[in-house]
């Protein structure tokens, strides 16, 4: 994993929530420049901007399985337009129409919760103890959002 998406995830996640290599194995890797850029990185791709934030796409299971922007540049949008990058136009790109996109959010993560209704992502369930291998155990919404 390259340093600049560690430090970023490590800076919004607890490291316990974060499993960084099998998250680059399994995912499409994409991320937003401080000029609200969005790249699609590759593997062994150098990041030549200044990152903002990063989303994790896992095709195969259509999840998005991480999200965050960085602590300081939070409130301006790079997460809005990260993930209306992701959910209008590049799953749009590679899947058929219709494709259905989950993702798991802490019941408490307002912030995050408005910010994927705003985007047409509605609640379908509630998990149970999703988080329990985390510090401070929470329910996670299931959300989803189809193409
Ligand atoms: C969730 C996260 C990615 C949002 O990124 P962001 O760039 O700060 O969000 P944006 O500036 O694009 O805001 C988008 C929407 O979020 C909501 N939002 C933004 N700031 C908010 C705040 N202070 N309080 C409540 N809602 C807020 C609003 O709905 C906003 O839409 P609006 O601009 O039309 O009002 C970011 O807060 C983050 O990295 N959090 C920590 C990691 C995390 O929780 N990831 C999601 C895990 S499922």
């Amino acid at each position: 994993m390259k340093p600049e998406i560690k430090n970023l995830l490590l800076a919004c996640f607890q490291s316990k929530e974060l499993f960084l290599d099998l998250y680059f194995e399994n995912c499409i890797c994409i991320a937003i420049s401080e000029d609200y850029d969005v790249y699609e990185l590759t593997k062994y791709q150098r990041i030549d901007f200044k990152l903002a934030g990063v989303l994790f796409y896992n095709k195969e299971a259509n999840l998005i399985q991480v999200f965050g922007v960085d602590p300081r540049l939070r409130g301006k949008r790079y997460g809005f337009f990260l993930l209306k990058y992701v959910t209008q136009y590049l799953i749009p790109e590679i899947r058929p129409k219709g494709t259905i996109i989950r993702l798991h959010v802490r019941v408490s993560n307002k912030r995050a919760i408005d910010l994927y209704k705003g985007l047409g992502f509605q609640i379908e369930e509630r998990v149970e103890s999703y988080y329990q291998y985390t510090d401070d155990i929470e329910d996670a919404y299931l959300m989803s959002y189809s193409t």
